[in-house]
Formats: structure tokens, sequence, C-alpha cells
């Protein structure tokens, strides 16, 4: 699939989130120093990601007049992590954007089939009315990406992005043949799966990166 001719495909290209990706890939990078990567490679992808909020002109009054500027427009955002992995990349989305609610899937891949295990879902109120980012920094296969915005949808979830940090070719064209109304980031399109399903070169489990439990 060409990415570069679809428009709700978009590889982010910015040398601050290369240099940071390059540095969470070392095996020897430790957790504290990853989770402070993440959360900033977090802040970096928001900025792209969220270029397109609608904003409405609002009267303020500044120390020297009156004036109408623009503000953000309509309900909060949700933000959507798929746990584990996906909690790491929630501070950086909310140091941008405070107010937003945020809800939580829990999946997690079975070892040997590599389909995801749904096991948690709590979503904020209205979510219909919502931006919807959903945040993982891994699609793989994209198994876990799907089904996490199947779930969203049947909830009433209508405008979704989804933004990771590391994909592979299989899993963003497995999510946007089976949701192709959503828009996609990404922080580097690597080269493949391996026979495991992790992604080469990749920088191993995030959730096990993230939180120390290798
Ligand atoms: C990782 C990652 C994604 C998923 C991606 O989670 O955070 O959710 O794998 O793989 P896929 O695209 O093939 O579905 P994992 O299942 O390891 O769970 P964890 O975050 O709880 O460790
Ligand atoms: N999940 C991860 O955390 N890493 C991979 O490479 C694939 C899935």
């Amino acid at each position: 699939m060409a990415y570069e001719n679809e428009p709700n495909i978009k590889v982010i290209n910015h040398p601050l989130l290369k240099h940071k990706i390059s540095i969470m890939r070392k095996k020897e990078t430790g957790t504290n120093e990853f989770r402070k990567l993440v959360e900033e490679i977090a802040i970096l992808e928001a900025y792209e990601a969220l270029s397109d909020l609608p904003t409405e002109d609002v009267e303020i009054e500044t120390p020297l007049e009156v004036s109408m500027q623009p503000m953000l427009k309509g309900k909060k955002l949700a933000i959507i992590p798929i746990l584990r992995a996906g909690l790491g990349m929630v501070s950086g989305f909310l140091s941008l954007v405070p107010s937003a609610k945020v809800g939580h899937i829990g999946m997690y891949r079975n070892e040997e089939t590599h389909e995801p295990v749904p096991y948690y879902c709590k979503l904020p109120g209205s979510i219909d009315e919502r931006t919807i980012v959903v945040v993982d920094p891994m699609l793989a296969t994209g198994g876990s990406a799907c089904d996490a915005i199947a779930q969203i949808k049947k909830q009433g979830g209508k405008n979704i992005k989804f933004v990771c940090i590391i994909a592979a070719p299989e899993g963003v064209s497995k999510l946007h043949e089976a949701h192709p109304d959503v828009q996609i980031y990404i922080g580097s399109l690597d080269r493949e799966l391996n026979d495991k399903a992790y992604i080469l070169p990749g920088l191993g489990d995030a959730g096990d990166r993230i939180f120390g439990t290798l």
C-alpha cells in the first residue's frame, strides 16, 4: 500500500521524533528513560494529530482591547489508551489538552495465536460527540487496534484517530482496511513482523519496557 497517497495514514517526519524513537529502540535504554521518551514522543505526536481540531472565535479582553480570538470548540477530547502500553502516552496528550477525558481499553495478545484478548472497556460519557484519540505505542498485526476501535464504534464513537509510535506495514494495512475512516498517525514505519509477530527492528515489548516487567 502506498501510504503517501492515503490521506488517513500519516507517518510523522520530525527530526526530534525520529531521534527519540531511536533512543527508545536501544536495548540498553532503561525503564525510567524509556517512560520519559514515550511521554515526550506522545507530546510531539499529539501536536501533529490534533492539528485539525475545530476552533471558534470567542470574545476575550486583552489588557488593551476586546477582541475575537480562536478557542477549541465542542466537546472535550477523549484519549483512550490500549492497556497496558498505551498508558505511557496519556500524560503526553494531557500535557497539551489537560481537560481531555480518558477512557481505557484492556487487551493483551495471546502468545500463540497473536489474537487480541479483550478484558476491560470503560469509555467517557457522550462518546459519540467527542473527538477520540486511541493511543498505543505499537501497531504490529493490527489486531488490538482493530478490536479496540470496533468496541469504541459499538458504543457510538465516530470521530476516531489512532496514534502509535512504531508500526509494521501489516498492522497499518489491516487497520486501514478494517476502519478506513480512522486517521492513523505513525512515528516510525518499520520493516516487518517476525514469526512471533514482533515488529522488526522495533523496540521489543513496549509494555514490559514501560513497566519494567521484562
Ligand atoms: C502490545 C501493544 C499493542 C499490541 C500490538 O500489547 O501495546 O497493544 O501488543 O500488537 P498487535 O498489533 O499485533 O495486536 P500486549 O498485547 O503486549 O499487551 P501489554 O501492553 O499489556 O503488554
Ligand atoms: N507488541 C509489542 O510491544 N512489541 C511488538 O513488537 C509487537 C507487539
